[in-house]
């Protein structure tokens, strides 16, 4: 007999939210929504990218997932097991199988404990081994990031960042995880020290078939390890799909705008592509704009934007939208939408053809 739960999804995150309370203005507390409804899967050996500009929420959701932070509604699924509502006995027994690999890797690793200590700590949650049995599986874990075990001895401070992210990799995988959380975990690397690591992620993946969720502001780096993207916008994915329609044919007015500045393989598309610069800040995330988040930096605001929040819908290639302009205006992936009709408009400007927003213009 099949057992039901090998049909779920490894990681299988539903309608997540996390509300923080923040000081407003005249020091009254104001509800922050910094991820709201945010729903994805992941299965084992496949990298999930979740980018978006700062402040959309990534880290919070990754947090989250782990229960590092506690989320205000939703549901996160590990293998079939609903980790919001394990005591925290329970999860802190879980969490082996979930790590998170953060930019500054002195937040996880203890600067007073030689790395032999640090992972030696790690190793002992998960292993029952006597002391010279952990000390030789410390020395494999150094092996496999690609560290000589005669460093065993030595302090984090010894080391340079891409050293220390290693060690940090090294530590993570003590438990040996299905999940690990990288935030930002390339960030702080210079471009060779990234590509170092990246490789290795990817070899560990292949070897252990370990789960990402990529959280990183490089998109090159993004579109070089996902299988799949998330775009985030003020706590919300706004696109969701395969690494390459999102990369190539990007339908969200957002996702185009982020990726507008980010060359993509076509050199007949990317001549044509139409280069859109995103106006204004990123809202108040405590005063949020009504409907559509994003119709405030929009150039294809048109009438139901201000008033309805778009579902996020399944186009036909695969990808997830959440946008008027794919519910019930013009389309903009696939064809090009050079100017959207007047009824459309609302009371903004027109876009012109020189701020059209073009994901397909060969
Ligand atoms: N502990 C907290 N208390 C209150 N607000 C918070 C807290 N942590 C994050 N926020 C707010 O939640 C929102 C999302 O923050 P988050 O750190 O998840 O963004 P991010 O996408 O990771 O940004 P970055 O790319 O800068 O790391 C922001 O508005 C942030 O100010
Ligand atoms: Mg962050």
């Amino acid at each position: 007999m099949t057992n039901p739960r090998e049909s779920e999804p490894f990681l299988q995150v539903s309608d997540l939210s996390v509300t923080f309370r923040v000081t407003g203005s005249g020091f009254r507390r104001v509800p922050l929504h910094a991820v709201s409804d945010v729903s994805f899967t992941l299965q084992p050996g496949e990298t999930l990218g979740l980018v978006g500009e700062s402040g959309s929420g990534k880290s919070t959701t990754g947090r989250a997932v782990l229960r590092l932070i506690e989320p205000t509604h939703g549901s996160v699924r590990l293998r079939g097991e609903e980790l919001t509502e394990m005591s925290r006995k329970e999860l802190r027994r879980k969490r082996q199988a979930m790590q998170m690999v953060f930019q500054d890797p002195y937040s996880s690793l203890d600067p007073s404990m030689t790395i032999a200590d640090s992972l030696a700590e790690a190793i002992k949650q998960h292993e029952d081994l006597g002391r010279t049995d952990v000390r030789e599986r410390a020395s494999e874990l150094l092996d496999e990031v690609g560290l000589g075990r005669h460093h065993l001895d030595r302090y984090p401070y010894e080391f340079s960042g891409g050293q220390r992210q290693r060690i940090a990799i090294a530590r993570a995988l003590a438990v040996r995880p299905e999940l690990i959380v990288c935030d930002e975990a390339v960030s702080a690397l210079d471009v060779s020290t990234q590509n170092q690591i990246i490789k290795l992620l990817e070899r560990l993946q292949d070897q252990e078939g370990v789960g990402y969720l990529f959280i990183a502001h490089d998109l090159a780096v993004v579109r070089h390890i996902s299988d799949r993207v998330a775009v985030m916008y003020l706590g919300r994915v706004v696109e969701q799909g395969p690494v390459e329609q999102i990369f190539e044919r990007p339908m969200h007015p957002y996702t185009n705008v982020l990726l507008s500045a980010h060359p993509i393989a076509n050199p007949a598309r990317q001549r044509g592509r139409e280069r859109t610069v995103l106006r204004g800040e990123l809202p108040d995330p405590t005063a949020p704009p009504s409907g559509c988040a994003f119709r405030t930096r929009c150039p294809h605001e048109f009438e139901p934007c201000a008033t309805e929040l778009p579902d996020l819908v399944e186009m036909p290639n695969g990808s997830f939208v959440r946008c008027h302009l794919h519910d019930q205006g013009p389309v903009l992936g696939g064809s090009t939408v050079r100017v959207l009709p007047p009824e459309s408009r609302g009371d903004r400007r027109a876009a012109t053809s020189d701020e059209t927003v073009s994901t397909d213009a060969e």
